[in-house]
């Protein structure tokens, strides 16, 4: 599953930019579904057909974080804007990749020592600039115009058990997802795989996804914090490794109870590891299906993750694959 994962992690597409990432997906998991469309936000939604007459829905975000061209100066510097929650202190001394190509890396402005301590105690995109190697302002225009969008580029590495890469948060719920359907033969319920467009803006796939499918039950694969790094979070208590995660709650959603206790009854049913999760912060497309149509359970999966939103997330490999397990015994117990 490691190469899949590779290739999914390698492709950059921001929210609102996703057709590169959707045509991979799209390649890979039509072999195995009964019926595949693409909404008109662009979420990418499958189905595989059960016996039960319930449905049941697993969610995956493809878009990623990034930034947008916002100006280009007089001398070929670009200006930027993020899309979604992208820190300008993890651009710092990271490179781009844009959508027509072009690379850049990230610099701040000041001119002395004491600027630049005065600028990095409250960093925001006013004092970013990126380098694309442009000449002058026609070349960089020529290059990257203004409303040209990018994402950070960085390579994937395998650390054996744990795996690091941009985009983790959330093409690594993209594999699981894709490898549940390669395993799965017959699911109790029909099984619908929605692949979200544009979560990291704000849900916007996800709230929309579910209205002509009306699921009896939702669950979102999305990242959460890796907790157990140096005097990290004291009031979380989950870890790499320790298993895919059941949410309790995190800042957009209270899973429903149903959810809950579905996924840890088949957990335990079938031996996989879980761990339960209260997030303090933060929030997954689950907030998005509760509130859709006359409203759905929905809750999720995680998979613990470090360094989130940064250039290098990392994750375990067990967990990953433990989430496999418990998703796809999960379509074949049914949502009961
Ligand atoms: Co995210
Ligand atoms: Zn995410």
């Amino acid at each position: 599953m490691k190469s899949l994962i590779e290739k999914l992690v390698t492709i950059s597409s921001p929210s609102g930019r996703e057709h590169a990432i959707r045509e991979v997906i799209a390649g890979e998991i039509k072999p195995y579904v009964d019926e595949m469309k693409i909404d008109p936000l662009g979420n990418l939604v499958a189905l595989k057909k059960g016996k039960s007459g319930r449905k049941l829905l697993f969610d995956g975000h493809m878009d990623e974080i990034g930034v947008v061209v916002t100006h280009v100066d007089s001398k070929g510097f670009l200006r930027v804007d993020s899309i979604g929650g992208l820190s300008p202190y993890m651009l710092l001394g990271s490179r781009l990749v844009f959508d027509t190509g072009a690379s850049g890396v990230v610099d701040v402005e000041g001119e002395t020592i004491k600027d630049l301590k005065e600028t990095m105690k409250s960093l925001d995109y006013d004092h970013i600039f990126v380098d694309i190697g442009a000449t002058d302002k026609e070349d960089a225009e020529k290059k990257a115009p203004v409303g040209t969008f990018g994402t950070y580029d960085s390579t994937f590495v395998d650390l054996g058990k744990r795996l690091v890469s941009k985009s983790m948060d959330d093409r690594i719920a993209c594999a699981i997802m894709i490898q549940v359907l390669k395993e799965l033969e017959k699911p109790e319920d029909d099984v619908y795989f929605v692949f979200a467009v544009q979560e990291e803006v704000g849900i916007v796939g996800a709230s929309v996804a579910a209205f002509d499918i009306m699921p009896d039950m939702a669950v979102a694969i999305d990242v959460t914090a890796g907790p157990d790094t140096p005097k990290s979070f004291k009031r979380m208590g989950f870890n790499l490794g320790g298993g895919p995660t059941i949410k309790i709650k995190d800042r957009g959603s209270i899973s429903s109870s149903r959810v809950v206790s579905r996924l840890k009854e088949v957990a335990e049913k079938r031996d996989i590891p879980t761990q339960y999760e209260v997030l303090i912060f933060g929030g997954t497309d689950a907030s998005g299906y509760q509130m859709t149509g006359r409203g759905i359970a929905s809750g999720t999966v995680s998979i613990p993750c470090r360094y989130v939103h940064s250039p290098h997330e990392m994750v375990d490999y067990d967990d990953v694959l433990n989430a496999v397990r418990l998703l796809k015994a999960l379509a074949e117990e049914g949502v009961e």
